[in-house]
C-alpha cells in the first residue's frame, strides 16, 4: 500500500506539511475570508430560555422514532451560555469569519408579530463579540428552525409564511445591519423544502412530494421578497445571498439512458432552487422527471425570486456517480447511483471526492455566472475518539479531507471561479438533525457529558493553515 494511501485511510498521523500548505496558503488571493460555520438548533440548545418560542425542530425531533435514540437540540453543545467561550475558540483559531444561523423563534416567538429583545440581544452580543476578535460575521436568516405557530397554520405550503419572513429578516437586520458583514437568506431550501415535506425525514416530516414543490417555491419567494428589505436596513454595500447544497453528477458510462438519467438527476438535485435564481425559470426536467406538477404562482413570483443577490453560498460535501436505469426499472432514484469501487467514505456514507467541488465551482462560474462564490459548507463526518485526557482529539482523515478540498478550491480560482471565502463545516460538533449526536463535523471536539470544547488535529491544522495564509498575505 502506497504511503498516500496510508494517509488517505488514516493511519499516519499528520498536520501541517509545512511546504505543501504555505504554498497552498499563498496561492489564495489577498482579502480571501477563512471561516467556519454552526447552525442554531444544532449548537444553541437552552430551547426554553431567554423568551424563545417552539420551533418544528423542537417538535419533530420530541417525536418518537424520527431522531438517532430520539435524540433533539434541547441542550446541544450548550453554545447559548458558553458563546463567549466559543468566540474565544474560534479568534485562538485564527478565524477571519464566522457563519452562524438566527432562530426565528428567539426573535418572534410566534413567528409573527411580538418582537422578543431578549432573543435580539442574545445575537447582538454574539455580533459584538464576534467583532472585538476581528471576526467577520455571516449571518443565516433561516436554518430550518419555522416557529412551530406557523407550522400549525401550514408552514411554508401557505404563500403567508413568505411574507412573514421578510418581516422577521427585517426586525433582525435592524437590529445588527450596521455591524453583518454578510447575509444568507436561506440555508439549504432543497434541504427544507425535499426532506422536510416531501419524505419527512426532517421537520415538519411530512410525506407529499408534490407539497415539497409548493413549499420549495415559497421559499424562493421568501428569499426575494427578503433581499431588499436586507438591504434597506444595512450599512451600505452589505452583501446579501443565498445557500444551496450541491450534488455533483457524474456518469457511470456513456449510455443514452445514463445521460438522460443524469439530467433528471441534476434538475432535481442541482438547478431546482439554482435555475429560479439565476435563470429565471424552473427547470423542465424538473416536474416531468419528478412526475409532479409544477407549483401554484403568482404573476411576478419570478421576477422577484430573481433580484439580483451579491453572492451565492455552496454547501457540498461528495458527488454522486449515475447510472441510467433500464427501461423497465421502477422510478426511484436509488437504482441509478453507481457504487464506486476503491472509493473512501465519510461516516455519512459521503464518498471523499474533492474533485468534484472544484467541477462545482467552475461549472457555477461558467454556465451560471454567478459574479461572487463563497464555499459555506464543507467537511466531514468521522467517528472521533477523545480518550478524556489529551489536549487534543486525532482526525487524520479530516486533516487529509479538509486540505485536500482547500486545494480543490485553488483549482477552481485558477479556472476563474469567483470564489470569496471558505467556511468549515463544522466550527464544534452538533446535532446532526436525524442523526443526532452520532455524527460529528466539528474540528472542536463536545464531549457531550461535560461540555468540555477539546481542539481536534483538524482544527490545529486549519488555524496553522490560516496562520501561514496570513504569513503569505502580510496581515
Ligand atoms: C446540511 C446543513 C448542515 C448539516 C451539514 C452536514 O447540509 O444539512 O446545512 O446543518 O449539519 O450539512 O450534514
Amino acid at each position: 500500500m502506497s504511503i498516500s494511501n496510508d494517509i488517505r485511510r488514516g493511519v499516519i498521523d499528520h498536520t501541517l506539511d509545512t511546504q505543501t500548505d504555505m504554498a497552498l496558503a499563498a496561492a489564495f488571493p489577498a482579502q480571501f475570508l477563512w471561516g467556519a460555520a454552526t447552525a442554531s438548533y444544532q449548537i444553541e440548545g437552552a430551547i426554553h430560555e431567554g423568551g424563545r418560542g417552539i420551533s418544528i425542530w423542537d417538535t419533530f425531533s420530541a417525536t418518537p422514532g424520527k431522531t438517532f435514540r430520539g435524540e433533539t437540540g434541547a441542550v446541544a453543545a450548550d453554545h447559548y451560555h458558553r458563546m463567549p467561550e466559543d468566540v474565544a475558540l474560534m479568534a485562538q483559531l485564527g478565524l477571519g469569519a464566522y457563519r452562524f444561523s438566527i432562530a426565528w423563534p428567539r426573535i418572534q416567538p410566534t413567528g409573527t408579530g411580538a418582537v422578543n429583545q431578549q432573543g435580539l440581544d442574545f445575537y447582538d452580543r454574539l455580533v459584538d463579540a464576534l467583532l472585538t476578535y476581528g471576526i467577520q460575521p455571516f449571518v443565516t436568516l433561516y436554518h430550518w428552525d419555522l416557529p412551530q405557530a406557523l407550522q400549525d397554520q401550514g408552514g411554508w405550503e401557505n404563500r403567508d409564511t413568505a411574507q412573514a419572513f421578510a418581516d422577521y429578516a427585517e426586525i433582525v437586520a435592524q437590529r445588527l445591519g450596521d455591524r453583518v458583514a454578510g447575509w444568507i437568506t436561506h440555508n439549504e431550501p432543497w434541504c427544507a423544502a425535499f426532506l422536510g415535506y416531501g419524505i419527512g425525514v426532517h421537520a415538519p416530516g411530512l410525506k407529499n412530494r408534490q407539497a415539497a414543490i409548493q413549499v420549495g417555491h415559497h421559499l424562493l419567494l421568501s428569499h426575494g421578497l427578503t433581499v431588499p428589505r436586507l438591504r434597506a436596513a444595512s450599512k451600505p454595500g452589505t452583501p446579501v445571498g443565498i445557500t444551496l447544497n450541491f450534488n455533483p453528477l457524474y456518469p457511470a458510462d456513456d449510455r443514452p439512458e445514463t445521460q438522460h438519467d443524469l439530467e433528471v438527476a441534476d434538475a432535481f438535485s442541482n438547478r431546482w432552487f439554482l435555475d429560479p435564481l439565476y435563470r429565471g425559470s424552473y427547470p423542465d426536467l424538473l416536474f416531468t422527471g419528478m412526475q409532479l406538477n409544477p407549483p401554484e404562482m403568482q404573476e411576478g413570483d419570478m421576477a422577484i425570486i430573481g433580484t439580483p443577490i451579491d453572492f451565492l453560498g455552496v454547501n457540498n460535501y461528495s458527488r454522486t456517480v449515475i447510472r441510467g436505469r433500464d427501461a423497465s426499472a421502477p422510478l426511484d432514484s436509488s437504482n441509478i447511483v453507481a457504487p464506486v469501487p476503491g472509493a473512501c467514505y465519510t461516516e455519512m456514507g459521503w464518498e471523499i471526492y474533492p474533485q468534484g467541488l472544484t467541477d462545482l465551482l467552475v461549472r457555477l462560474h461558467r454556465e451560471y455566472a454567478v459574479p461572487a462564490l463563497y464555499v459555506t459548507e464543507n467537511g466531514a463526518a468521522f467517528a472521533d475518539h477523545w480518550d478524556g485526557q489529551e489536549e487534543i482529539v486525532r482526525d487524520p482523515r479530516r486533516v487529509s479531507y479538509l486540505r485536500e478540498h482547500i486545494q480543490a478550491i485553488a483549482s477552481a480560482l485558477e479556472q476563474g471561479a469567483p470564489l470569496k471565502g471558505y467556511f468549515v463545516w463544522s466550527l464544534i460538533d452538533n446535532f446532526e438533525w436525524a442523526e443526532g449526536y452520532s455524527k460529528r463535523f466539528g474540528i472542536v471536539y463536545i464531549d457531550y457529558a461535560s461540555q468540555r470544547r477539546v481542539l481536534k488535529a483538524s482544527g490545529k491544522w486549519y488555524a496553522d493553515f490560516i496562520a501561514a495564509y496570513k504569513q503569505a498575505h502580510q496581515v
